[in-house]
């Protein structure tokens, strides 16, 4: 009760200032549980107008009219709109005002997203870290509660006449560690909407989506409250990156899909179903990037995701920070396998996956999403195990568009793709120049995937040198020039200091071949076109241990024994 005293008075202090919006023309009201249902699959617009300072800061140009035809043709049926709004206020309390040109640019982007029929979901972005932290140290929740209303109380003015497919969502991830800061999120929950409501239009009819601490399923189950009074068509929405290592290439996690696996990420989903049985749930984030996952793992992750997404009655918003999926500069996908996946795939659909190495204690990882091939062995027939799933495979073809002949080039025995020696003959001999030789797509009677198999050669990569003093390069990322002769990227990076120690958690001992003394992506280790990089932090440790220590650099195929995999020394 506290909570709605306090808030309805500041509501009233606020509204004596401000005339509501009165809207020409009507408002298609639809339920929360339409538009939920008709928001699948969605796409965000990520790394955009969430983008700190401003659009176009990050990696990604401003947005382009094009990329939402892209979106719409490739079978998305919404796009959300991550703002950051920190960054884009002109005038501090009690007024917090908001710069209208950037409000006009949302408002813009907004009308380009609905323009083509797509639904939208704009929301409050990064300020949930920056100004709206509630968990930050001597955080001012009396300030942050002003600005959040009066934020809302500009962007539901500005935005109060828009369509119906457009949604509010009031804050994106914010933190929450304890029931307390749970509690003053869904005080947040009930700021925003009376904030909306205030700017009146037609928001008080327009669906909006709801968080709780985090965003994520769990604090949700634990500490989300409906707003008293709620009269607006409402939906939960959630975010799932889970499990970490494997989204984010931790611990030399690169293998996913094992009945384990699947049953958590199941029972996950069940959970929140269960806590929220009559509320429409929307996943609002998700992702495996095609840029640091391995392709086999990554469709059966995505495959699963979207079954029991569809199981529990959960839309999902596929994550795409412009590096991960689309590629809005080429107009390409840079998955093709992942968007059908994503796009077509309910619980009803059997599609068939490349199969691949599930056992996380396994000292190699097998993949048919690939044929390797290394450098200076015989070439021989290969056989690749696949999940059929209960569809036949009705074609394969090379990326020229040629057709192999089933019979010859390849044939289908059990649950094996086999390709003739004769076949794999045309593509490499022993001395082939390594590298990705072909791409092939296969075709199947069923399922909404038509998966790839790429063709690659491969010998051990060499780095232009092999050691560096860690004083001498510490402060920055250190870039070592890479000759590939390969798949041009990093499964994982080891790290180890001369004497054995692991330079980074210890405890990942207890994990697999595959994982041990293994080190982060993006945090440790890195990669780009022509270089492997060991980054600034994995440097200072060096310093920090005061031993010289060596970064086992590992390529895909993760063979057994150390076979594809290169050194470099950080000596002190
Ligand atoms: C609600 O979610 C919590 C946290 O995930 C979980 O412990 C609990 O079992 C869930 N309740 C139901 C009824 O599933």
């Amino acid at each position: 009760m506290y909570t709605l005293l306090c808030f309805a008075g500041l509501s009233a202090l606020l509204q004596i200032a401000h005339a509501q919006v009165t809207c020409s023309g009507s408002f298609a009201s639809i339920t929360a549980e339409d538009f939920v249902a008709n928001l699948h699959p969605g796409w965000n617009l990520g790394n955009t107008l969430d983008a700190i300072p401003d659009e176009g800061s990050w990696n990604n140009a401003p947005v382009q009219a094009a990329t939402l035809d892209l979106i719409k043709e490739s079978g998305f049926n919404s796009v959300r709109l991550p703002v950051t709004w920190t960054h884009h206020f002109t005038g501090g309390s009690p007024d917090w005002t908001v710069d209208p040109a950037w409000l006009q640019r949302v408002s813009d982007v907004l009308d380009l997203i609905t323009s083509r029929g797509l639904y939208a979901i704009v929301d409050v972005h990064h300020d949930s870290w920056e100004w709206a932290d509630v968990t930050a140290a001597g955080a001012d929740l009396a300030q942050i509660e002003e600005k959040f209303y009066r934020l809302w109380y500009q962007i539901g003015t500005t935005l109060a006449c828009k369509s119906s497919l457009v949604a509010f969502e009031s804050i994106n991830e914010p933190p929450a560690n304890t029931a307390e800061d749970g509690a003053e999120i869904n005080k947040l929950n009930s700021i925003f909407l009376q904030a909306i409501a205030d700017a009146g239009g037609f928001n008080s009819q327009r669906v909006v989506n709801l968080v709780g601490g985090g965003q994520d399923s769990i604090k949700t189950s634990q500490w989300f409250e409906v707003p008293e009074g709620i009269t607006n068509p409402w939906a939960i929405q959630f975010h799932y990156y889970s499990p970490y290592d494997f989204i984010f290439s931790a611990w030399g996690k690169t293998i996913w899909g094992s009945d384990d696996d699947k049953d958590i990420l199941t029972t996950d989903f069940e959970l929140i179903r269960n806590n929220f049985t009559d509320v429409p749930l929307i996943l609002g984030e998700y992702d495996a990037s095609s840029v640091n996952t391995e392709p086999a793992a990554r469709w059966k992750y995505f495959d699963h995701i979207q079954r029991v997404a569809s199981q529990f009655g959960i839309s999902t918003i596929m994550w795409d920070n412009g590096a991960d999926h689309l590629d809005r500069t080429t107009g390409q996908w840079r998955d093709p396998t992942t968007l059908d996946i994503v796009v077509g795939t309910t619980e009803n659909t059997a599609n068939s996956l490349p199969d691949s190495t599930e056992d996380a204690s396994a000292a190699e990882q097998q993949s048919s999403a690939f044929i390797f091939h290394q450098v200076g062995t015989d070439v021989t027939s290969q056989s690749l195990p696949y999940l059929f799933n209960g569809n036949s495979l009705v074609s394969i073809t090379e990326s020229d568009g040629s057709v192999l002949a089933s019979g010859s080039d390849y044939s289908v025995s059990g649950s094996n793709i086999i390709f003739s020696t004769a076949y794999l003959a045309t593509k490499y001999t022993a001395s082939s120049a390594p590298g990705v030789i072909d791409t092939l797509t296969l075709q199947f009677s069923g399922g909404a995937a038509s998966p790839t198999i790429q063709i690659v050669q491969w010998d051990t990569p060499v780095l232009s040198s092999t050691s560096a003093s860690a004083s001498a390069v510490s402060g920055s990322d250190l870039s070592i020039p890479i000759t590939w002769n390969g798949l041009p990227k990093l499964a994982t990076v080891k790290a180890l200091t001369n004497s054995g120690v692991y330079l980074f958690d210890d405890w990942t001992q207890w994990l697999g071949p595959l994982q041990q003394a293994r080190a982060t992506y993006s945090n440790h280790w890195n990669w780009d076109t022509n270089n492997v990089i060991i980054t600034a932090a994995s440097i200072d440790a060096v310093v920090a241990a005061g031993q010289t220590s060596v970064f086992t650099f590992e390529f895909y195929p993760r063979v057994d024994g150390g076979g594809n995999t290169v050194e470099f020394t950080l000596t002190v």
